[in-house]
């Protein structure tokens, strides 16, 4: 059998996948332009099997297709992007380059190698506000920023590859995805960190550290924001069985990625207070803009299709989003004195 590519295989939740593909065995190439990544990440995943690291840029076409005629890769899994919703506002063309336009260099290089099945990351943000709640596949996709479009898009031109060239694919919404290695080998790693856990955790480090919360008067029951967090060991496994699917010749089909039950910020606040011991300072601030009061996944299909559940708590996604914290707390002490 041929390789699994993974695009953004150096970033958070790539490296998560790699790690899951290596422990059942697959070969796997990944290929990154370092922008979020870190080779750090690369380096701990090449001890846990077969990997092999391509620097490249998805922007350049010539990168991505000397990638296909250097390895024979038999499916792609592809969560190499921008995903920074305010940025995305700020700077759409930024976005629809990298994440519309990489992709559509993917897509030209897959079918040149003649490789036609992809795993592709999209979001909950593809939904836009909702309609209802829990959100089902069947909720209208209606984004309301450039981040979320650029994924729409993308889920779009997808199914016209499907229809036109036979090139399969499995899109996976995510909702709020958490938590690190259950070994703390790898974790999340973002600069700036822009996710509610990450950020709850890492002011509990130093003296004086508050955390903002934004937004207390939603129409929730305690008036912060409602989120599904699924935890990153969990995501990763519906990727390896998305791959399954389409490596049994399953047909193009889209999925949510959650957990079914929400979370209000403050009762995720808790539960950090809870597994970390600290009492965290918290400032009430007013809300952001674009922020939906809840948003829950409905996840029936990826159960019933996939055979998908979920096993991992809140609790579980903290502690080792936790430990993982600890971690680089460590690293950028040393590297600061
Ligand atoms: N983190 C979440 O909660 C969440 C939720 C929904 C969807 N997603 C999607 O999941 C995917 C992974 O997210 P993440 O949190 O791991 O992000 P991340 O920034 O940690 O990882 C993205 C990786 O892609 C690489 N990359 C970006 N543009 C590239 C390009 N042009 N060429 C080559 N490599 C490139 C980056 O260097 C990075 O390693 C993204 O597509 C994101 O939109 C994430």
């Amino acid at each position: 059998m041929g390789k699994i590519l993974v695009t953004g295989g150096a970033g958070y939740i790539g490296s998560h996948c790699v790690l899951a593909l290596l422990d059942k065995g697959y070969d796997v190439v990944i290929f990154d332009n370092l922008s979020s990544g870190h080779i750090e990440t690369v380096e701990t995943l090449k001890k846990y099997g077969n990997v092999q690291f391509v620097k490249g840029d998805l922007q350049n076409i010539s990168d991505i297709k000397f990638l296909f005629r250097e390895y024979s890769i038999d499916a792609v899994v592809h969560f190499a992007a921008f995903s920074q919703v305010a940025e995305s506002v700020k700077n759409p063309q930024k976005y629809y380059l990298n994440n519309v336009g990489g992709t559509m260099n993917l897509l030209s290089a897959m079918l040149e190698a003649d490789v036609k099945k992809i795993v592709f990351s999209s979001t909950a943000a593809t939904y836009g506000e909702p309609e209802y709640i829990p959100i089902d596949e069947k909720h209208p996709q209606n984004p309301i920023n450039p981040y979320g479009q650029s994924k729409l898009m993308i889920e779009n031109i997808m199914d016209d590859y499907d229809k036109a060239y036979g090139l399969r694919s499995v899109r996976l919404r995510y909702f709020n995805v958490a938590g690190a290695d259950s070994q703390a080998r790898i974790g999340e790693w973002h600069t700036p960190e822009t996710h509610l856990i990450p950020n709850i955790l890492k002011s509990t480090f130093g003296e004086g550290k508050s955390f903002k919360l934004f937004g207390t008067d939603y129409p929730t029951k305690d008036g912060t924001c409602v989120r599904d967090y699924i935890n990153v060991e969990d995501l990763v496994r519906a990727h390896l069985l998305a791959l399954d699917y389409l490596q049994k010749g399953g047909k193009t089909n889209f999925f949510n990625l959650g957990t079914n039950d929400g979370y209000t910020n403050r009762e995720v606040f808790s539960a950090c207070e809870k597994v970390t011991g600290k009492n965290i300072t918290c400032i009430d601030c007013p809300r952001r803009s674009g922020d939906p009061a809840s948003l829950v996944a409905d996840n029936t299909k990826a159960k019933t299709i996939l055979s998908w559940i979920p096993e991992k708590t809140l609790e579980n996604s903290i502690d080792s989003a936790y430990n993982w914290e600890k971690i680089l707390e460590e690293k950028f002490k040393k590297e600061n004195n």
